[in-house]
Order: C-alpha cells, then structure tokens, then sequence
C-alpha cells in the first residue's frame, strides 16, 4: 500500500489507447496503488459505431469496463488520462465526461491531485503534444499537480520522447512504448505518495 489512488480514466476507439490503459493499470496495481480503471462513455450514435466494424468491435471489447463517473474523481487522489488525438484536442467523448465535473470543482474536489496524461494519433506529428497539453489546461483549472515525464528516464527518449506524457502511433504501442508508460505512471504514483504522505499546516486561509 502507498496510499494512491489511482483513476485511469481512458477513451478508445480502435484499442491503441485501451491497451496504453491496461499496461498503465498493471504498472500501477504493481506499486500496490488502489487503481479504478474506467472508460468514458461512448457519445457516438449507435447507428455511426456499429456502421465501422472495428469501432464497433473495440467497444464490445471494454464492456466489463466500469464507465467513468465523477465519484471515481472524487475518490482518487491521483489521475491518468489517456485517450486519442481528434485534430489536436482529446475526443468529444473525454469532453462529454470532463464536463459533468463542474459540481466536483466547484467543491474544490478535483484541487491538488496528482495529475498526467498520455496520447496516439495516426501520424507522428498528427497532434500528440498538442492534444496532452490542451487536456493540462483543463487541469490546471482544477488546481492539480501536472506529474509530466519530461526526460527523467531514457525509456521517454527512446519511446518517442515526448516530455508532455507518452504518446504512441495507432496501432504501434510496443515495448519501447509499455517501459514509458510504466515510468510515467510509476512517477505519477511516486508525486502522489508524497502528496498523500506530507504534512503542512497553511498560515493563511488563502494557501
Ligand atoms: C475524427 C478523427 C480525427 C482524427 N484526427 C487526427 C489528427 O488530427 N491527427 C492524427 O494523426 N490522427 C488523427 N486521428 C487518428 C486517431 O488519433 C487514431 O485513430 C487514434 O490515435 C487511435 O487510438 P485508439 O485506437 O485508441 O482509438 C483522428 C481520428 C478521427 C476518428
């Protein structure tokens, strides 16, 4: 036990990122975290899905999968955020869920986790950074702590080096790509021990 626990909360549509999602989980269940792995709901009509058999395919696949609720926020004390590039921004579905949380922010609810993200997209300049650090500015105004890779261990450069958090093409997650997902989710779960473990008594109402 490290006292974490650990959201994932991931969206897929084609596998790359469940399985980015499932490695992460197995990463974290090993350092002894508490770890609720959850997929947002899907948004797309049934009629758009079931019209592409591998969209179709993968969705039946994470059916034993919980869907994301704001409780499983409100529970963790550290958060992983993993889901594909759509023209630079995370998926409309990530941004269905994110916006049923106004209640839990309001609260202060989602302030001072431990927070971190990762990625795919089709092509290697197609939006990876550009979609992890969109996702950080929504975290920012929750008043988390970003845990980003950056280049605290040879497994980022040699998946890709992407400081933001990892990031893989479709279909091209291999071992060079689960090593980095296990060292940023390892650090993720390193912050938010010690976030959990400290002890500091504010002098101000404000801090
Ligand atoms: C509507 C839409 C927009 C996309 N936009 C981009 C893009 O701008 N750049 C890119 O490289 N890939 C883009 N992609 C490809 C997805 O990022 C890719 O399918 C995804 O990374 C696969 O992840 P998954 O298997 O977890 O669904 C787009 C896909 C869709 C369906």
């Amino acid at each position: 036990m490290n006292n974490v626990k650990l959201a994932i909360v991931f969206y897929s549509t084609y596998g790359t990122n469940h399985e980015v999602a499932e490695t992460a989980a197995e990463a974290a269940r090993a350092t002894g975290a508490d770890v609720r792995l959850v997929r947002v709901a899907e948004t797309a009509p049934e009629e758009v899905v079931k019209g592409q058999e591998a969209w179709a395919k993968q969705l039946e696949k994470m059916q034993d999968i919980p869907v994301a609720k704001p409780d499983d926020l409100d529970w963790a004390n550290a958060y992983l955020f993993i889901a594909p590039t759509r023209f630079g921004c995370v998926p409309s579905q990530m941004r269905a869920f994110i916006d049923t949380l106004g209640g839990l922010w309001s609260q202060g609810k989602l302030a001072n986790k431990a927070v971190s993200a990762m990625t795919s997209a089709q092509n290697t300049n197609g939006g990876q950074e550009a979609t992890i650090l969109g996702l950080y500015t929504t975290l920012m105004h929750w008043g988390t702590v970003i845990v980003a890779p950056g280049y605290t261990d040879a497994a980022v450069s040699e998946a890709g080096g992407n400081p933001y958090g990892f990031s893989t093409n479709a279909g091209a997650f291999d071992d060079k790509g689960r090593a980095a997902v296990v060292h940023q989710t390892e650090r993720l779960i390193d912050v938010a021990a010690k976030l959990a473990g400290g002890q500091f008594e504010a002098q101000t109402a404000a801090a």
